[in-house]
């Protein structure tokens, strides 16, 4: 795009999802745009930058349903997590806010009416499945059974994991209730559709006119057109987590028809906090609207989206960037093959404005997916960061403030270094207009380089000893490079850059700051502000249970409970007393002196009036009728089980969050997000129970 200036901007990411944490796949699109954002407001564009989580739907319900809350407890503790990692990545939106708002029920029913006046909106009698032993329609996520095209099994009622397709929930081949396993029945149920088959022409004559749109999207986008668009049910009957349909007792919005709207929501939420209009901002020719989006959800926002807007008289986006997706190592992200981290884990071991470089590396305006391949990100770390562009910016401060006390006074007039460098700013400024990030990293690494030549050219170390004078222009050059670097890499990474103003003493440079014009100034002490990353630094992921070795010292039968059994037991360091369920399938005999795994930090709880300070480990066949305890012979009393590449906690957890936890049983071994669980002399045993939970 070019420069706008006069003209307001408004730029959204994808709304997450509130039923989980966000993972560093999610950071590839808020990063990407956080960069676009920060670049924006560094060059003095006006714009605003707006998300919200998103709230509603199936997932979100079921989620809540697992955990035994209300989706607004569970969206509200969500809704937490996200904003503190979206701070701590330096994600700056100007508003984060919830589609479970007034102002996006506000807009919503705003949309639905006018889109309804329009003839837009009717309803019909559609087949649906229900499960009559839950007494609930069944939506998308809620049934399973085998894909109607490829045969796979256990696929979700909207869309085959293994083969793409996409069909309806009816479709499904045995399909079988997800809460209850039972066999689901077809009903039919009035539903409202979106006339969608009525905008091919418009969102044609949008696609063709709209220059910004990546061209290998467009292209698949016209073919779908091409096919037929069918018309879109925009409702869900309940239960159902989201908003009320106007006039109808137990119907929803779909979610996905609710969701968008939440980028006019929060546009509302954040005028109204700042005395502006939503209408400036969504009626408004002048205004350009960039969406970012994942290569998953095209459809909604090239198809779905624009229709509504222009049903209901909103402005078009001016573009809609689409993204790839993340692998980790080469490989698609993978819990059990340890390559899925979320934000939180991730940073636990790591900088984030280290992702933030690495990223802005890898990204440009395509579809293209990018690598997180750690050997890789060591490399960058190390031989960009640290070594070209921080060891610059440090030698520079430090000769300066060692060899003149910290001023500045003239500056080498060296052209054709300023003209280079010059040539370079204008490429970069280009670059991020762009979303070029790949060539506006390269370039802002072609000027430190450039500049780290010039010194070292120069020997100022020898050069002093002769000519005093020169050395301090040259160093007074150095400097003004120094300092337009902190402005051209502060969209990436703007913790580094207002730190090395701090440096330079100076403070919250914008763009048109970038000059050589810097002289008669002091500057502050110089600090190393980027460390090389060790070889093998690898994320540690955090294993909520504290587990050890305990061996059952005395052991009883429950005076009140015949599945029962109380046994006390050794820790190492301290004694406990369990109460365990396993009467059926332990004798007293077989326990005694046996080597479990035990839960250390679960929060005590009485079994029929006995207390129990922690639980044993146990696996269960999937018919449920073998118990067997996880066991280990090596080991003594008190060691701690563990899992590589994770770090026990000691926080106490409830017996809900314990649940959560999928610990499975897979020849013989308990498995938990693909490791095996283990001692320091022992890979921990599942006795009777080969494969389970
Ligand atoms: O795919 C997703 O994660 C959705 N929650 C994105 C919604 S974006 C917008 F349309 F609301
Ligand atoms: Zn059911």
């Amino acid at each position: 795009m070019a420069q706008s200036k006069k003209n307001k901007i408004l730029v959204t990411s994808a709304l997450p999802y509130a039923n989980g944490s966000l993972h560093c796949g999610h950071m590839v699109e808020y990063i990407q745009t956080d960069i676009f954002v920060r670049f924006l407001r560094l060059i003095g564009e006006d714009i605003i930058y707006v998300c919200a989580d998103d709230a509603h739907g199936a997932p979100i319900e079921i989620k809540a349903a697992e955990l035994g809350i209300k989706p607004e407890q569970l969206i509200a503790d969500v809704y937490k997590e996200h904003v503190q990692d979206f701070k701590d990545f330096l994600v700056s939106f100007d508003n984060y806010y919830t589609t479970n708002s007034g102002e996006n029920k506000h807009y919503s029913d705003l949309i639905f009416e006018k889109l309804k006046k329009k003839n837009l909106i009717y309803t019909k009698d559609i087949e649906v499945t229900y499960c009559e032993n839950c007494k609930r329609t069944l939506p998308d996520r809620y049934v399973k059974g085998k894909c109607p095209k490829c045969g796979a099994a256990d696929q979700y009622g909207d869309v085959c994991e293994n083969c793409n397709a996409v069909y309806k929930t009816i479709d499904l081949v045995d399909p079988y209730c997800v809460v209850c396993k039972n066999k689901p029945v077809r009903k039919t149920s009035k539903h409202y559709f979106f006339k969608l088959s009525k905008f091919s022409k418009k969102l044609e004559s949008w696609l063709n006119k709209n220059k910004n749109l990546q061209p290998e999207i467009k292209n698949f986008v016209f073919n779908w057109i091409k096919n037929g668009l069918e018309d879109w049910n925009i409702s869900r009957d309940g239960p159902y987590f989201g908003f009320k349909i106007p006039g109808e007792e137990d119907k929803y919005y779909y979610v996905w028809l609710d969701a968008p709207i939440g980028y006019i929501a929060s546009t509302d939420n954040y005028c109204k906090k700042h005395n502006l209009k939503t209408e400036d901002y969504w009626q408004n020719k002048d205004t350009r609207i960039y969406h970012f989006i994942g290569k998953d959800i095209i459809y909604f926002h090239f198809l779905f989206w624009p229709a509504m807007l222009i049903g209901a008289g909103f402005e078009l986006p001016y573009d809609i960037v689409v993204h790839g997706f993340l692998t980790v190592n080469g490989e698609k992200m993978s819990k059990s093959r340890g390559t899925f981290f979320t934000a939180r884990e991730f940073l636990q071991s790591h900088n984030a404005e280290h992702l933030r470089f690495y990223y802005s590396s890898l990204l440009s305006k395509t579809m293209s997916d990018i690598d997180l391949n750690f050997e890789d990100f060591r490399k960058k770390i190390n031989n960009e960061l640290a070594a070209n562009i921080g060891n610059f910016c440090y030698r520079v401060l430090s000769f300066l403030n060692k060899n003149f006390d910290g001023q500045v006074k003239d500056i080498d007039q060296n052209k054709q270094l300023i003209s280079e460098i010059n040539k370079k700013i204008k490429e970069i400024e280009k670059n991020y207009y762009e979303l070029n990030f790949i060539e506006a990293v390269k370039n802002i690494l072609h000027i430190s380089s450039f500049g780290n030549k010039y010194f070292q050219a120069n020997e100022p170390w020898k050069l002093i000893k002769e000519d005093k004078e020169k050395v301090h222009k040259i160093l007074g050059l150095s400097v003004n490079i120094v300092k337009n670097l902190s402005i051209l890499i502060q969209p990436i990474l703007p913790n580094f850059s207002s730190q090395l103003q701090k440096q330079l003493n100076l403070e919250n440079l914008k763009w048109d700051d970038i000059d050589f014009k810097l002289k008669n100034h002091k500057i502050g002490k110089e600090e190393i502000l980027i460390t090389k990353m060790e070889e093998k630094e690898e994320i540690k992921k955090e294993f909520p249970l504290n587990l050890k070795v305990a061996k059952i010292i005395a052991i009883r039968e429950h005076p009140n409970a015949d599945k029962l059994y109380v046994m006390q037991i050794d820790l190492g360091n301290e004694r406990r007393q369990l109460v365990a369920g396993i009467r059926q399938h332990y004798s007293l005999d077989e326990l005694k002196n046996k080597k479990i795994i035990v839960v250390t930090n679960l929060k005590h709880a009485k079994l029929r009036g006995i207390e129990s300070q922690g639980m044993l480990l146990a696996g269960v066949t999937e018919n449920e009728e073998t118990i067997g305890l996880l066991t280990v012979d090596k080991s003594e009393a008190g060691d701690k089980v563990y899992l590589d590449g994770y770090e026990n906690l000691t926080e106490e957890l409830s017996f809900e969050e314990f649940l959560k936890l999928d610990i499975r049983a897979k020849n013989g071994h308990a498995i938990f997000e693909g490791k095996e669980l283990k001692t320091d002399k022992d890979i921990v045993r599942v006795e009777k129970v080969r494969d389970g939970a």
